[in-house]
């Protein structure tokens, strides 16, 4: 199975806080550390991670950021002949601060990122049409998105993509993806409903699939994910964890959602799996250091 994920990637700078400061307040952090990041770096290296063939498609800072980003990718095995550097530009960054009720806050300072163009996706065409599945989020250019989601359509490439970070998005320019894949926030904004519930986020997801998406996946975070396709809904409970760190466990989902979907065949599987997946995620610090090998995985059962 061959994955590109055409999107961004970040160095993570981690701080664990015991609260937020006030404004003007100075407050003492608790540990630092630094980290590879970025949902679609994330997401990617989920997928390698579990044994999948992963193409990166990504511009890097033309800094020692970018460089260190770059070898990341090798060492993981992952195919780089798309990990392209923005000249001059530095690498995108994420401030996160992360409080000890594993929530997170995060800034993300888009550096490089915000010069992957609809071109660079273009000129990796021959290597796209021999992936079996596209993989997007919003922290690239949307004119870069929507341009892949049209190419995925138009070669026959499913496309999952995931609206993350929130952003105003035009629905006909998404509407052909195999699988829309946000959380309450992206849903709410795309769907122009209110979700605060399990049943609000149904609704919602609901009326995206009567509009033309095929398939919507609404990560709830602790109350599961929910799948709404034009045969039905189906919630998925949540695997119960103690977390430390909630930073990309969404990331995680659909990372490990895209593997062992196209593993299997079984969307019933791939959600319980990736919920999973996400959930054990959440147990360790950091965002891509807390994804586990499919060995490890698969030794920890279900
Ligand atoms: O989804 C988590 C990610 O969001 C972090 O790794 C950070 O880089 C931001 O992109």
């Amino acid at each position: 199975m061959k994955i590109a994920v055409i999107g961004s990637n970040m160095i993570d700078l981690l701080t664990q806080i015991s609260r937020m400061p006030e404004q003007g307040e100075t407050i003492e952090g608790l540990s630092f550390d630094m980290g590879f990041g970025g949902k679609g770096a994330n997401q990617a290296v989920a997928m390698a991670r579990l044994g999948a063939d992963v193409l990166m498609l990504t511009r890097v800072g033309d800094d020692v950021f970018g460089r260190s980003v770059r070898e990341n990718f090798e060492q993981l095995g992952m195919d780089t002949r798309y990990v392209l550097t923005a000249p001059g530009v530095s690498n995108g960054v994420a401030p996160i601060f992360v409080d000890p009720t594993a929530n997170n806050r995060i800034v993300i300072v888009k550096g490089a990122n915000n010069h992957l163009t609809p071109k660079d996706v273009d000129d990796a065409a021959v290597d796209l049409k021999k992936c079996d599945l596209i993989v997007l989020q919003l922290e690239v250019p949307l004119e870069t998105v929507y341009h892949a989601i049209a190419w995925g359509a138009e070669h026959g490439v499913p496309v999952i993509l995931n609206p993350a970070p929130a952003a105003e998005l035009d629905f006909e320019a998404i509407k052909s993806v195999d699988f829309f894949v946000p959380n309450e926030t992206e849903l709410s904004l795309i769907a122009k409903m209110p979700v605060n519930s399990v049943d609000e986020a149904r609704s919602a997801a609901r009326a995206l699939v009567e509009r033309g998406i095929r398939n919507v996946i609404v990560t709830l975070g602790s109350k599961g994910a929910l799948l709404v396709t034009e045969k039905g809904d189906e919630l998925f409970p949540p695997f119960t964890v103690t977390p430390v760190d909630t930073t990309g466990a969404g990331d995680a989902f659909i990372g490990s959602f895209s593997y062992y979907y196209l593993k299997t065949g079984d969307l019933a599987v791939a959600m319980t799996t990736a919920n999973r997946y996400a959930a054990l995620s959440t147990t360790k610090p950091g965002t891509q250091k807390s994804f586990i090998a499919r060995e490890e995985f698969e030794e920890k059962g279900s």
